[in-house]
């Protein structure tokens, strides 16, 4: 059977980004075969090395004034030396993300898509939550799986008067674990399809240049 190793790297000052990234954690354990590694962005920078073996990689990061917060963009940066600049170690890995915040929008979108140009500076696969949205008609409620409606990554919510205990909501953490099984199950098809049909000469060439025409 393949297996699959997907990293997730997060922030989070005050513990509600930990339980998302928790629970897209618990996601990807529950695809067999796929194992899930949880790294705070800070440790993260320490463990470059677990980071360039891993098939898959999940940003997560809060919301702060409307992108990623200050510890979660400090991890971004150094990844310019430490991943890009030694030969874009990330290429063709596959990547998502999720962000958490206090208002129920609160530019959340804003984080996603800041996440996904990361990854794609990177060149890397982005997934995508695959959900539809919901709570979004009168057949809907709070209590459904994407209840904010994102369709880039999974959202969260925390209201701002309770602990990371009580917040975000079970709803928010259904959605990311379905993140987390998604991507799991995404990254073993790759890891198979790698197998299967090894990438052609060139097109990993550590210094982004392809020649395709080359290729017949
Ligand atoms: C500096 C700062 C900026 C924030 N900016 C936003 C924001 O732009 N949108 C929002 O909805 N919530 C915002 N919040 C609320 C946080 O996103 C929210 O409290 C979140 O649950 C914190 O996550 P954490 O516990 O993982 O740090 C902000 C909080 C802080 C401390």
């Amino acid at each position: 059977m393949s297996s699959a190793s997907v990293a997730i790297v997060f922030h989070s000052r005050y513990g509600h980004t930990a339980r998302q990234a928790a629970a897209v954690k618990e996601g990807i354990d529950r695809a067999a075969g796929a194992t899930g590694i949880l790294l705070a962005c800070e440790d993260a920078q320490t463990r470059w090395d677990e980071l360039a073996a891993a098939d898959a990689i999940i940003f997560g990061a809060p919301t702060y004034m409307a992108g990623v917060s200050a510890e979660f963009k400090a991890f971004e940066e150094a990844t310019s030396n430490a991943v890009m600049a030694k030969g874009f170690l990330w290429k063709d890995k596959i990547a998502a993300g999720f962000t958490n915040s206090g208002a129920h929008a609160g530019d959340k979108l804003a984080t996603l898509v800041q996440l996904a140009l990361f990854a794609a500076q990177h060149g890397m696969h982005w997934v995508s939550l695959g959900l539809p949205p919901a709570n979004n008609s009168t057949m809907g409620s709070a209590a459904d799986l994407n209840r904010l409606g994102f369709w880039l990554g999974a959202g969260a919510q925390s209201n701002t008067d309770q602990g990371p205990e009580a917040a975000p909501p079970e709803s928010d953490l259904a959605t990311a674990r379905y993140l987390g099984w998604r991507v799991a199950e995404a990254t073993l098809q790759f890891v198979r399809g790698r197998t299967a049909s090894p990438a052609r000469e060139g097109a990993h060439r550590s210094d982004g240049r392809v020649s395709v025409e080359a290729e017949s």
